[in-house]
């Protein structure tokens, strides 16, 4: 089992740039996928979950190019011209993947199945497999949970659906599967979630109209081709966010190109009203896509109670919020955040058995955390002890004890960290090139 190594590092600085973003990558190989015509995507995340969308797409019949990397063409099939893959869909570790695919298969008229891993095999299904079945699909799920069977629907129906939970997976999936209806599909969020498949499909040319918190697609006869340069991952860059609070030097720390769609970037609100300091420059759109680079400068923080609304706008940011948490003065209260419970794995269990370990003074809540702040120690670096962590495989728990390292006495050992590479392949490597002290190790 892979294992990283955090040895205490007291400052970060340079210039860096994170990989592309995991939701626009994941969508953009669906929706060119069944375009009319060649898309190229830039900027392409080439991660462990965004490659089992690649694979499956490829297994439904379309042809992927990988020219690099970071760079993929992808003839379009159509929206009628999937084929059946012949075999389950394996998912891997991504949520996203099986959520969004189950919208985008439970509209064909072949039969499917989608499986994952360990993890993704506990997570909960229903929560786009009923509002589906209101369409008219066939979607099975197991005690709620995968394998997702889906059986070939004859004609989908357009319905106005309101989500019980803020989730962008759900939307998505419902809009994936709405394309194919007979008559407009609306989805109502009880709260803001990211909006990157409306932006999407509407530069597809399909047409979506909004009002406050719901979103109606009307049926297109095609969506045209995409050309898209992927922004970096807000979420990949929240690490950095909160290294470069704890220990960059006076000039700050660059991260550059970082995509700053709003839907995503409650986690700056929140640092901000904590005292972080967080320049935004140059900033710029990328196709639909807000875009600019983010100056990030040490900053003493203060312990604050997060606002309810901006829970669903930092839901992938909570972990290393947390570690930011555990460095301010005062308390931090999160609550709202049960969605937590659900993810990669129960990031409120994970991290406070973590923050446990590392001698962290905090509460578990059943929708959040409590953090005592240890600010005061903050300056002589040890508001965590040396300990050991389990990530529990869960990649943005082990990437947030890895940044947990620039205040900690001594080494901090990170358990179970394969899954890193699901999201941010090279997470080792740009870690060190801007002064972390992180090595990764294959434990025997
Ligand atoms: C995602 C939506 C969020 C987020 C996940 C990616 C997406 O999940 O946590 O990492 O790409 O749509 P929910 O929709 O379950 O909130």
């Amino acid at each position: 089992m892979q294992s990283f190594e955090a040895h205490p590092a007291r400052r970060v600085a340079g210039t860096m740039s994170v990989p592309g973003d995991k939701s626009i990558s994941h969508r953009a190989l669906m929706l060119a996928g069944i375009a009319e015509g060649i898309s190229e995507v830039s900027g392409f995340l080439a991660s462990e979950d965004c490659l089992a969308t690649l694979s499956a797409m490829r297994a439904l019949g379309v042809r992927i190019e990988q020219v690099d990397a970071t760079r993929v063409v992808i003839h379009g099939v159509g929206l009628r011209g999937l084929r059946p893959a012949g075999r389950p869909l394996d998912m891997g570790n991504a949520g996203t993947a099986m959520r969004l695919f189950t919208g985008l298969l439970s509209a064909q008229n072949f039969a499917s199945q989608l499986i994952g891993d360990a993890s993704l095999m506990k997570r909960p299904m229903e929560r786009v497999a009923k509002p589906l079945r209101e369409m008219g699909a066939d979607v099975r799920t197991h005690d709620g949970t995968p394998p997702v069977d889906i059986g070939g629907a004859k004609r989908l129906r357009g319905i106005d659906y309101r989500m019980p939970i803020a989730s962008a997976q759900v939307k998505s999936a419902i809009l994936l599967a709405a394309l194919y209806a007979g008559e407009p599909t609306t989805v109502t969020s009880p709260a803001v979630s990211r909006d990157h498949s409306e932006r999407m499909l509407e530069g597809c040319g399909v047409h979506l109209s909004t009002v406050a918190l719901s979103t109606t697609l009307h049926p297109p006869s095609r969506l045209s081709a995409l050309q898209l340069n992927v922004p970096g991952d807000f979420s990949s860059a929240a690490f950095f966010i909160v290294a470069g609070l704890l220990a960059a030097p006076a000039e700050g720390l660059l991260i550059q190109n970082v995509g700053l769609n709003p839907t995503r970037t409650g986690l700056l609100d929140i640092l901000r009203s904590m005292g972080g300091r967080i320049e935004v420059r140059n900033a710029r759109l990328s196709g639909a896509e807000p875009v600019a680079d983010l100056c990030v400068r040490p900053s003493p923080l203060r312990g604050i109670r997060v606002p309810k609304e901006l829970v669903s706008l930092a839901i992938d940011e909570l972990p290393v919020l947390f570690i930011a948490a555990a460095c301010a003065q005062g308390e931090t209260w999160v609550t709202g955040a049960e969605e937590l419970r659900v993810k990669e794995s129960d990031r409120i269990a994970a991290m406070s058995a973590g923050l446990s370990a590392l001698n962290v003074v905090h509460s578990p809540l059943p929708d959040g955390m409590r953090i005592e702040g240890r600010s005061s120690e903050a300056q002589s670096g040890n508001v965590f002890s040396a300990g050991e962590v389990d990530s529990c495989g869960d990649h943005r728990i082990a990437m947030s004890f890895a940044i947990a390292s620039l205040r900690a006495a001594g080494p901090i050992s990170i358990r179970d960290v394969a899954n890193v590479a699901t999201s941010f392949p090279g997470f080792v490597g740009l870690a060190r090139s801007v002064g972390l002290a992180l090595e990764a190790e294959a434990a025997v």
